[in-house]
């Protein structure tokens, strides 16, 4: 299949790359220069910009970083949506179930196809992805999605995807806050940083989906993956939405506030698991 991958971010890479080894041609842009340097050497094309992109593609990928840039590509000047025609087009960026269904009326074929997993599980083929829109769109992503994942959720309605998405968003960043609280906790007793790996390491308590930032957490150091701006944007997203429909998530508007915090105090570029080093005792 012929694809065109916008943005080249960590999860813009990671899919891109995925797609160029399982055979696809793949075109890529980029908003600012030098991100499409190792993607050209593995065989993909570098356009100057989203229309020259999207020229040769049947199926359109964006993964911006935010409802503000997605918005501009979709419906800014110099953007898709006079070029788009009958391409599907797919967002998998984690975007606003608002803006999510104001794609879905204005492209002809779109798809919210937001992506459980980080950059690492795209790239190796372990990530579930969120598909909602008409069926037909979806099943026109079939040869795509079978070489990226094992696992495809259907959704009627694109806004149902970025529910679906920042509903799960939620629980993984809400977990790493009350990690890092529960160390804080245990801390502030006496605990020692191999007493607290010890007694919550393996514990059933810490979901699977936290093991691999857990060391992240207790220690402070680790890989960015998911960066705390936008951990902090997806619960944001969540917060507003649930919001929107009346609902009462009090958790999420503590945790969305931590990750403010996290995003202005320094921590913006960092993973999420650096909320592990707000609000630790003091030591002595
Ligand atoms: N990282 C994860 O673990 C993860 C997992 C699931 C979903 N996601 C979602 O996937 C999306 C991308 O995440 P990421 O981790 O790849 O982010 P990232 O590394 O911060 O990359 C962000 C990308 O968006 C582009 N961008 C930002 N503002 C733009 C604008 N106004 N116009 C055009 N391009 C713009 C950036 O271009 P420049 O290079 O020019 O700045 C870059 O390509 C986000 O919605 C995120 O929530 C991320």
């Amino acid at each position: 299949v012929n694809i065109a991958v916008l943005g080249l971010g960590r999860m813009g890479q990671a899919l891109a790359g995925r797609l160029l080894e399982a055979g696809h041609a793949v075109s890529v842009w980029n908003r600012s220069a030098g991100k499409a340097d190792a993607l050209v050497e593995r065989g993909a094309k570098e356009a100057g910009d989203p229309t020259e992109a999207i020229e040769p593609a049947e199926v359109v990928v964006s993964v911006l970083s935010n409802d503000q840039a997605v918005r501009e590509l979709a419906f800014g000047e110099g953007g898709l949506q006079t070029a788009m025609g009958s391409r599907v087009y797919a967002n998998s960026a984690t975007v606003s179930a608002e803006l999510s269904e104001e794609l879905g009326r204005a492209y002809e074929n779109f798809v919210a196809l937001p992506i459980l997993g980080a950059p690492q599980a795209v790239a190796s083929g372990n990530a579930v992805y969120l598909a909602g829109g008409p069926a037909e769109a979806i099943d026109r992503l079939g040869p795509m999605l079978a070489s990226l994942t094992s696992t495809v959720k259907r959704f009627g309605h694109p806004g149902q995807a970025a529910a679906a998405k920042l509903a799960v968003n939620l629980m993984l960043l809400s977990s790493v806050a009350t990690l890092a609280e529960a160390f804080a906790v245990g801390r502030s007793g006496g605990l020692s940083e191999e007493e607290l790996r010890d007694l919550l390491g393996e514990s059933p308590t810490v979901p699977p989906g936290l093991k691999n930032r857990f060391e992240a957490v207790l220690t402070g150091e680790g890989p960015t993956w998911w960066t705390t701006r936008l951990g902090h944007k997806d619960a944001r997203l969540a917060l507003e939405l649930a919001d929107s429909a009346g609902a009462t998530v009090p958790v999420a508007r503590a945790v969305t506030e931590r990750f403010r915090e996290a995003e202005a105090g320094g921590l913006a570029e960092e993973d999420i698991a650096a909320v592990g080093r707000m609000g630790q005792p003091s030591p002595g």
